[in-house]
């Protein structure tokens, strides 16, 4: 007997085979295009996801029985289809940037300080909501055809069990959903001017939400990719902290409550665990800044550069990076910041960028860090991360980053990202555990743990504030005022 999780990311669907114990039986793995039609655009075609997931999950099958399955994928991502399900236009992704003037007019619409209140976060130009309204504007043929709103895995949701169904972690992100109340929100639905007959069905992310068409397993409700490599790398209570160094970066707490940061600067949006909500600080150049670096420098292997960066002391002499290539989330909301190398000297070398990018990773994850604890309990300080992602491999980084967290970072065992989680949640729904905290206790094995360097700790305290100054100063001088 096995149990399947399906994630359908922005490059490439992946699945994986689990067996009761947690065990990894089989995964499988199949890339689509992304299409970029304009500058800041960025769109994919559902049927791209459908063909994929099908491979995949098929490879992942060998005749064994399958007791459910769950679905994860790339939150915000708007796919409309019209009455008889089909597909009006390409999904436009959550990288797509192209909805700042809508951004603007929803929070006129709902004002900003309610729209935080509902729905825990400030109009992104990535989320669901403004490429909405976008389509009203630009593309109001496309839009008057519309019967129903879909994210991109409960797409592959619909082809597999005929469901218009979805999670509450996922709709988080739509910018229509109560979060605290974890139901549509009329308030925002009606300012928006959205019908609510075009929304799915909610469910809690454990719950299974329709069976497949042709074998009749369950499809576990499931969660967007955060919630659910929350969940995969054991992150269900308040407590561990999970930590992503991807090419984004992420610091995700799992919270009792519902709580909103007054200028959303973190997401707070539904967990994948019912009852439970999480916080969210999201950089969007975290391993990507090394991968950016790398790339300019000759393309060097990693080894080679981190070796290099290794002889640099802590603050590498002066130098400081903000990591803001592709603008920010947290701390700030700016899709116009911009990164910058600070402090150099004739006597810095590559080692010495290489490190300043680590360090500048780390003091981002920290901005985030102590974005994220503000919202958990005060007396309640965290005291362990749960680190995976790419980054994350080496010894080097990881002791950068609980240095400047302050925080010790244990990895686990068994490293699969999002469709582990979406695994765990097929698991639930189809009764091979519990509830989410059996099927973590049973599947998830913390693995080694990397301490802060003690000699690393006050240095790193005087790069954090000499990295927190920097961004007011370099971005006015970027945009100085009209
Ligand atoms: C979360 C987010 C990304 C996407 C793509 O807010 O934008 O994690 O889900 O992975």
């Amino acid at each position: 007997m096995r149990v399947l999780g399906l994630d359908v990311g922005t490059t490439a669907v992946k699945a994986i085979a689990l067996s009761p114990d947690g065990d990894v039986l089989a995964r499988a793995q199949r890339p689509y295009p992304l299409s970029m039609p304009r500058p800041g655009w960025a769109e994919q075609d559902p049927e791209d996801w459908w063909r994929a997931s099908q491979e995949a999950l098929a490879e992942v099958t060998d005749g064994d029985e399958v007791a459910g399955i769950g679905l994860s994928g790339q939150m915000h991502g708007l796919v409309a289809l019209d009455g008889a399900d089909r597909v009006i236009r390409p999904a436009i992704l959550w990288n797509d940037q192209r909805t700042q003037a809508e951004c603007d007019e929803i929070e006129r619409r709902v004002g900003r300080a309610r729209l935080i209140a509902l729905t825990g976060n400030r109009a992104l130009t990535g989320f669901t909501a403004p490429k909405l309204l976008w389509l009203a504007r630009h593309e109001p043929d496309a839009y008057a055809r519309i019967a129903h709103v879909l994210l991109p895995k409960d797409y592959v949701r619909l082809r597999l069990t005929g469901e218009h169904a979805t999670d509450v972690a996922d709709a988080s992100g739509m910018l229509l959903l109560d979060v605290a109340a974890r139901e549509w929100s009329d308030e925002v639905l009606e300012a928006l001017e959205v019908p609510r007959e075009w929304l799915a069905t909610l469910h809690e992310s454990v719950e299974g939400s329709g069976r497949t068409r042709d074998s009749g397993v369950v499809v576990a409700a499931g969660a967007g990719d955060q919630a659910a490599g929350a969940l995969g790398v054991g992150v269900v209570q308040p407590g561990p902290l999970s930590i992503v160094l991807g090419t984004s970066g992420v610091v995700f707490a799992s919270l009792d409550a519902f709580a909103a940061d007054p200028d959303a600067r973190v997401h707070a949006f539904c967990h994948a665990v019912p009852n439970r909500w999480s916080a969210m600080g999201v950089m969007l150049s975290a391993a990507g800044s090394l991968a950016w670096l790398r790339s300019v420098t000759g393309n060097a292997p990693y080894d080679e550069l981190l070796a290099e960066a290794a002889r640099w002391e802590p603050g590498a002499d002066g130098l400081t990076f903000l990591p803001y290539l592709a603008g920010e989330r947290t701390p700030h909301a700016d899709p116009g910041a911009r990164g910058s190398f600070t402090g150099l000297s004739l006597h810095h070398d590559r080692g010495a960028l290489v490190r300043a990018v680590l360090e500048g990773v780390a003091c981002g994850l920290r901005d985030c860090l102590d974005l994220v604890s503000a919202l958990g309990s005060p007396d309640v300080p965290p005291t362990l991360g749960r680190i995976s992602g790419g980054g994350a491999r080496g010894e080097l980084w990881t002791s950068i980053v609980a240095s400047v967290l302050g925080l010790p970072l244990q990895r686990v065992a068994v490293e699969e990202g999002a469709a582990y989680g979406a695994a765990l949640l097929g698991g639930v729904a189809g009764g091979v555990w519990a509830d989410a905290a059996e099927a973590v206790a049973t599947c998830v094995r913390p693995g080694a743990t990397v301490e802060p360097v003690a000699a690393w700790i006050q240095p790193y305290r005087e790069l954090a504030l000499r990295y927190r100054a920097l961004y007011p100063v370099i971005s006015h001088h970027e945009r100085p005022p009209a």
